[in-house]
């Protein structure tokens, strides 16, 4: 039997993706910049089958994303039936990126399991063919992506032992969102009047960004990271209808972080397409924010990970 484990961890935005290349849906509009995490990591084991078939976490399921994924992926790299089993340690589809983990873990899965023999850029197009944003988890550390770049369209900026930050995440609602990533960006692009300011803003912030962590500049990053994710909440909240993804408690996660600014502490926040507050700050004061966003009420729990590593192979 030809098969294969593959295991990939996901990566949070400084500067974010939302908008997808007209012409080619698997490349974003802008560039955008992450950190890999370690801890939060999804296992994914695939094996030929007689036909497709899907198991989330021990469940058989029909995932529409994944469905399209192999609709994708058989007809540009030739894939057979596949049985696909994948596990991840925290919920999907609420904001963690657990789509980006999952189809990184995928396309390395399928890509040894079937003896592909992909290079490194056409094994970042399979990710991507999942979600663009699993392109980034395809290298640890801090990556970039780039639809411009005259070389790789993904590549790392540094290894993870190049900042040795931590995340803190506060989970302000574990449930499922209610609009994805991919039709949410869909109506930014044609109902939103900020949606050509967006894309210049973006292109600004993500070249701020990488001199950021290049310098190891916190309060620079902090600022930059903190813009680019209100400039996208205010593209979605500006769009028709208007996108919300946020809860009560991630507000009040907001603020939580800002009292600990005002307290002197290299923290940060950025929130994707959920409710979750991710907390960036310095390794000295990870406890102490997260102890604080703990209390915050409308937080369920809070995760404390690390930067991490690409995929590896089992
Ligand atoms: O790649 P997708 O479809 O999971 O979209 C990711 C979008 C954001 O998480 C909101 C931003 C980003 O760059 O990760």
């Amino acid at each position: 039997m030809t098969e294969a484990t593959a295991s990939a961890h996901p990566n949070i935005a400084l500067v974010k993706y939302w908008g997808k290349n007209p012409d080619d849906q698997w490349l974003p509009i802008t560039p955008s910049v992450s950190a890999t995490l370690d801890t939060l990591t999804t296992t994914t084991t695939v094996r030929d089958a007689s036909e497709d078939r899907v198991t989330l976490d021990g469940v058989e399921v029909h995932d529409a994303k994944i469905a399209h994924w192999l609709a994708q992926a058989r007809t540009k790299f030739g894939l057979p039936s596949i049985a696909i089993a994948t596990e991840s340690n925290f919920p999907a589809s609420s904001g963690l990126a657990s789509s980006a983990s999952g189809f990184a873990a995928l396309a390395v899965a399928a890509n040894e399991a079937f003896g592909l023999d992909l290079d490194f850029s056409a094994l970042c197009e399979l990710a991507r063919m999942g979600s663009v944003s699993a392109g980034r988890s395809m290298l640890g550390g801090f990556v970039r992506l780039d639809p411009a770049s005259n070389e790789q369209v993904v590549a790392q900026l540094h290894p993870r032992d190049h900042w040795p930050l931590r995340m803190v995440v506060a989970v302000t609602d574990p449930t499922q969102k209610r609009i994805s990533s991919t039709s949410g960006m869909a109506r930014s692009a044609s109902t939103s009047s900020y949606y050509s300011s967006w894309i210049v803003d973006t292109g600004k912030d993500y070249r701020e960004c990488i001199a950021a962590l290049a310098d190891r500049d916190f309060p620079r990053l902090s600022k930059i990271a903190e813009s680019n994710c209100c400039k996208m909440h205010a593209l979605m909240l500006s769009s028709k209808p208007p996108l919300l993804y946020w809860k009560p408690g991630t507000l009040a996660a907001m603020e939580t972080v800002g009292k600990l600014q005002e307290d002197g502490l290299d923290v940060f926040f950025t929130i994707d397409a959920g409710p979750q507050v991710k907390a960036f700050c310095s390794p000295e004061v990870a406890d102490i924010v997260q102890e604080e966003l703990q209390v915050t009420p409308g937080v369920d729990h809070t995760i404390n990970c690390g930067i991490g590593d690409g995929p590896s192979v089992h």
